[in-house]
């Protein structure tokens, strides 16, 4: 049988560059050894387990995962991090309430904003105007935000942002809860940051900061397979039950077993080889420097405080790990 123009057209973009892009593992790294794509696509047979009613194999390896992120709870996602904001949001903001949400989040927030007929208070973050670019939500606003608007069921933001701009995520979740107020973190750009990467030099993330719950995109910067995410529940805030209920609603009832297998596997492959992947990455950071240095090749790093962009001042470079640049021109598209 010959190739579909589909896959000759992919062969030829996958022989003819070095993906810089998503998704994480690059096209080398598998995720799963072995990971076969038509010998593990089954359905819910006896010991396969139901990702929407799991208390088997995939409850187990979910559970794997929530311990490694510190979390009280992990759902496997398989439609991206877009299913885990549709249902996470839906969750804490019943139908027709109101909602506290960063102005510069992605459009699945505003899809779950339409369709739970929300009304959402924005809080829109300082611009840094040198890059066109979103900075850190400041913890002031949010406490404002939330002595204004009373009613509001969640506070929604995203950091990282593509462009890897930090917010302070364990100042606002404590004003949160002072309010007694859930926190949504869409931490799509931001799985890498588990509570053993701050060992060297990353971010603990949104879930050792104290967020409630924390959508995190597998397949953006680990190896694992596209559309794979996690929704990691913390605290009490968040009720388990209604999630998962919500993932019923807005998820697939045919879940693709090898993208969670892949999700599983990412989760092996971080518990086993994750310290000396992050050793060995941090060492290169430095490289990012040299970047600032090559004017030429058209590229620039966003530097100061992360957690406090663009108001900060400190000279240390981002922390979050995926450098920002873009064309020195203004004129390229910004890459992360
Ligand atoms: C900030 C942010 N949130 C959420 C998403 C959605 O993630 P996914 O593609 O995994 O559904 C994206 C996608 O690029 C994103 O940039």
């Amino acid at each position: 049988m010959a190739d579909s123009i589909l896959q000759h057209q992919l062969e030829k973009l996958a022989a003819d560059r070095y993906p810089l892009h998503m998704p994480g593992h690059k096209r080398h790294l598998a995720p799963a050894p072995g990971l076969s794509c038509y010998a593990w696509d089954m359905t819910e047979i006896d010991g396969a387990d139901d990702l929407h009613e799991a208390d088997g194999i995939l409850a187990d390896a979910m559970a794997r995962t929530a311990a490694l992120y510190g979390a009280r709870r992990c759902w496997y996602l398989v439609g991206g991090s877009t299913v885990g904001l549709l249902a996470g949001i839906r969750a804490l903001a019943p139908f027709g309430s109101e909602v506290i949400a960063a102005r510069n989040c992605h459009k699945a927030v505003y899809h779950a904003i339409e369709l739970g007929r929300l009304t959402a208070h924005y809080l829109p973050p300082p611009v840094d105007t040198a890059f066109g670019v979103y900075g850190s939500v400041p913890p002031a606003a949010v406490e404002a935000a939330l002595t204004a608007h009373p009613q509001a069921k969640c506070v929604i933001l995203t950091s990282p942002t593509y462009e890897g701009v930090l917010s302070d995520i364990a100042s606002i979740a404590a004003i949160c809860h002072a309010h007694n107020v859930p926190l949504l973190v869409d931490e799509a750009h931001g799985a890498h940051y588990l509570p053993f990467a701050a060992r060297y030099g990353w971010q603990g993330g949104a879930v050792a900061a104290g967020a409630d719950l924390v959508v995190q995109s597998a397949h953006k910067t680990l190896p694992s397979l596209t559309q794979t995410a996690f929704l990691q529940l913390n605290g009490g805030l968040a009720d388990p039950d209604e999630v998962e209920r919500q993932l019923d609603v807005f998820e697939t009832s045919s879940p693709s077993y090898p993208l969670l297998v892949s999700l599983d596997g990412c989760t092996d492959w971080l518990a086993a080889d994750g310290p000396a992947a992050f050793a060995r990455w941090g060492s290169n950071l430095p490289a990012r420097g040299r970047v600032n240095a090559y004017p030429q090749q058209g590229t620039r790093c966003l530097r100061g405080n992360a957690c406090t962009h663009p108001a900060g001042t400190s000279n240390s470079p981002l922390q979050s790990g995926s450098s920002f640049s873009r064309s020195s021109n203004g004129s390229g598209p910004a890459t992360a």
